[in-house]
């Protein structure tokens, strides 16, 4: 049993009432014995810096930022991370010996969930990215440390992927094109949507041509059903289609050891949050 006053923990967003990350955590600090709270916090763009920086003086330890919040916050943090650099956003916010800590899990969480979970072989694949915001900005870096042949960034917005596409260009090998312009080859082995359409529950016209019999598809974003990304992939013969609960759950646990230097187990938390959510 744990004793003593909780340590303070929440997760920033605007909105936020639909985000997991309480029970994520609770479930986390329950399997590890760890006395945590963790809130719910609803902060609007113009309240963000006045509710991190009273979060700190009152004593909180730590926080996770989301939509809209991530790149605004960086400008918040006192010292931040190499992936939070690269990525240009923050989602885990720690407040140690008076100063504020910047991290980005969201790579990390991907990875791990890709690679361990998933079992993706990323060395030599050829990987196309659909989107050009900063989901796929947090993801290039981490993706290319794992040697891929080639990664491609589709976007609606040509100058968008273009744009990411050059700043990453001394890193490995990324290029980028439209949608209409996906073709057949290079075979994709994975293709991952990372554009926020399905959210806003719009379903632009995905590059059929990327979908191969072999090719594994992730959606970034997750829901009780399947996405409308996850169904079309489906529908076309994707080897396989899966949504982003695993990232989900692997990047709170990686913000989770941030804070409290232990690490959960993830697959038991993320087999009760999908059961939980269906
Ligand atoms: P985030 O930071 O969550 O990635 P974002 O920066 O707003 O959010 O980026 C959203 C991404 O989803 C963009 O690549 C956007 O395409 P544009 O750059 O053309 O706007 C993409 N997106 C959102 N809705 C879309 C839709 N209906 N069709 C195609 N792409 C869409």
């Amino acid at each position: 049993m744990t004793e003593g006053v909780a340590d303070r923990y929440g997760v920033m967003g605007y909105p936020v009432s639909h985000s997991r990350s309480p029970v994520i955590h609770r479930l986390f600090a329950a399997q590890t014995g760890q006395n945590i709270q963790y809130e719910l916090l609803q902060v609007a763009p113009d309240k963000l810096e006045q509710a991190v920086l009273q979060f700190g003086r009152t004593g909180g330890k730590g926080l996770n930022i989301t939509v809209p919040h991530k790149s605004e916050v960086v400008r918040l943090v006192d010292e931040l991370s190499e992936q939070a650099s690269n990525a240009g956003a923050v989602n885990t916010l720690q407040f140690l010996d008076g100063k504020i800590f910047g991290y980005n899990t969201d790579g990390i969480g991907f990875m791990r969930d890709l690679q361990s979970n998933q079992g993706m072989q990323l060395k030599n694949a050829n990987i196309l990215i659909l989107g050009a915001g900063g989901a796929t900005r947090g993801i290039i870096g981490p993706l290319l440390e794992a040697e891929p042949h080639s990664i491609v960034i589709a976007n609606r917005t040509f100058p968008k992927a273009s744009g990411l596409a050059d700043h990453f260009a001394s890193q490995g090998p990324v290029t980028a094109c439209r949608f209409q312009d996906v073709r057949s080859l290079p075979v994709y082995d994975l293709v991952i949507n990372a554009t926020s359409a399905g959210v806003k529950g719009e379903t632009p016209p995905y590059p059929a041509a990327a979908i191969h019999p072999q090719t594994v598809c992730y959606d970034m974003s997750y829901g009780l059903t399947p996405t409308p990304f996850s169904h079309w992939a489906a529908e076309r013969g994707a080897a396989k289609s899966v949504m982003g609960w695993g990232m989900l759950v692997e990047q709170a646990a990686e913000s989770f050891y941030i804070w409290r230097g232990v690490r959960p187990d993830t697959a038991a938390v993320l087999k009760q949050l999908t059961i939980n959510a269906s």
